[in-house]
């Protein structure tokens, strides 16, 4: 499809983000009491969540690349777990700045890890991130709202960037693996898209609800904008599902 970038594309983005610095590490966090229970407790969750090596994912994609000659690509995917990283670190020391530990166990996280474990398909993958990193954006964005700390706000800042790339990115593998399969196998498969999409949407609600508050959303527009986000990305007609 001519509208999609090359493996190249990617490399040299990711490369040239990963030198970016959008955070000021001078800056001291200033939550008060109220936002601190407010939004600590998800933090912690999405630093754990944000700091996993990516070994799944990169077999996963190693597998796919011996079949696609596609060199560039596992390379993208190598920067771009670099990338996750990198947020699960900001999150990481903005915790350590606030002298809230980092917790290694959260519901979500094991739940997610065990999928992550069993799933060696490209495909599952790409869904599951994409899923995912939609409703990254409507947390992160939440809580950049959430509160008046500078510094927070530059890491949610940072992390939204990052993220508008990587579901792009994602979006186009999900174009190419699709395009082999016929209109009915397609069909099939965005019933089962759509489900997972909402019901993962749901638990990131309840699990955030305090922040996506917050940051001025009740659960009506939150399932509003991520249905939105679906049409916009998996559900789109061009991308053939
Ligand atoms: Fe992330
Ligand atoms: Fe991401």
């Amino acid at each position: 499809m001519s509208s999609q970038k090359t493996s190249q594309y990617w490399f040299d983005h990711y490369q040239t983000n990963l030198l970016q610095k959008r955070v000021d590490w001078n800056l001291i966090p200033n939550l008060t009491n109220d936002e601190k229970e407010k939004v600590i407790k998800s933090i912690q969750a999405w630093q754990l969540g944000e700091t996993s090596d990516g070994k799944h994912l990169y077999k996963a994609a190693e597998k796919y690349t011996k079949k696609n000659t596609d060199e560039l690509y596992l390379k993208s995917i190598e920067l771009f777990i670099k990338e996750e990283q990198k947020h699960g670190e900001n999150l990481g020391k903005y915790l350590d700045l606030n002298n809230v530990e980092r917790i290694k166990h959260n519901w979500g996280d094991t739940l997610f890890r065990k999928v992550r474990y069993f799933n060696t398909s490209m495909e599952l993958w790409t869904i599951s991130v994409i899923t995912v990193e939609s409703t990254a954006q409507l947390f992160y964005k939440s809580l950049k709202d959430a509160t008046n700390c500078v510094l927070l706000k530059q890491i949610c800042r940072d992390i939204l960037i990052d993220e508008a790339y990587h579901i792009d990115f994602q979006v186009e593998r999900m174009q190419i693996i699709l395009q082999n399969n016929n209109y009915l196998i397609r069909k099939i498969k965005s019933v089962f898209y759509f489900l997972f999409f909402i019901i993962t949407s749901v638990i990131v609600w309840f699990a955030n609800k305090k922040v996506f508050t917050a940051g001025k959303n009740d659960f009506g527009t939150y399932m509003k904008k991520m249905t939105l986000k679906y049409r916009k990305t998996l559900g789109r007609k061009k991308n053939g599902i």
